[in-house]
């Protein structure tokens, strides 16, 4: 399973590489706005910083608008991976990204046929939101679930599957168990996968009985 980082923040980047789970960065409109930055520049940054896929987003509604923004981003680096919604519109334009040797990760996703007709558009990933169906008293994981099981009923389906909007240490292992092939979320989500009261209690119980022999 590959980690990705769901971040702008080149600072939070550099510390996930120094915990080797910095296998890619993705980022969406709100970040780019958040970092301060513009998308060119957050690319170049993170470019400095790790070797994997780098996925930035476009704005643009309109299949021209999509192509013109892609292209122009794929000139950045080609670590660049051109982030899509999930829009008639915006496969159109995948299919032809990818003609041209550009990835696209189809993003947006919060259906299971979103995913099916993304992946039959040729695009490299297709993204399912979890966190964002659980906000509103759906199932993310069932999404992602089926999305699973779809692309292992179709091999021919050659899209990586991407889970984001990724909010707990749960939605990760859930997505392990079910064999997702990429998750991304903020390295504080990724920390909390280390957490646990009982090591807490046992390194604090080592500690007490060494003090008591030491010399
Ligand atoms: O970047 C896409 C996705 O990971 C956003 O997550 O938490 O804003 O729903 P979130």
């Amino acid at each position: 399973m590959k980690f990705f980082i769901d971040s702008a923040d080149v600072n939070e980047i550099r510390e996930a590489k120094d915990l080797g789970i910095a296998d890619g960065v993705t980022t969406n409109p709100t970040l780019i706005a958040k970092s301060g930055k513009d998308l060119k520049e957050v690319v170049e940054q993170v470019s400095a910083e790790i070797d994997g896929p780098i996925f930035a987003e476009v704005i643009s509604l309109d299949e021209q608008g999509i192509l013109k923004e892609g292209y122009e981003m794929a000139k950045w680096s080609d670590q660049v991976v051109v982030k899509i919604p999930a829009t008639i519109e915006g496969l159109k334009a995948a299919r032809k990204l990818e003609a041209d040797g550009i990835r696209t990760g189809i993003t947006l996703i919060f259906s299971p046929s979103q995913a099916l007709l993304a992946a039959k558009s040729g695009a490299s990933y297709v993204i399912p939101f979890v966190g964002r169906l659980d906000d509103v008293s759906s199932d993310g994981l069932e999404l992602v679930s089926q999305v699973v099981d779809i692309f292992v009923n179709y091999p021919e389906l050659e899209s990586e599957v991407l889970a984001a909007s990724v909010r707990h240490p749960m939605h990760i292992l859930d997505c392990a168990l079910m064999g997702v092939d990429i998750v991304t979320a903020p390295l504080s989500v990724y920390k909390q996968l280390i957490k646990h009261p009982l090591t807490d209690a046992g390194i604090e119980r080592f500690l007490k009985d060494w003090e008591k022999v030491k010399k």
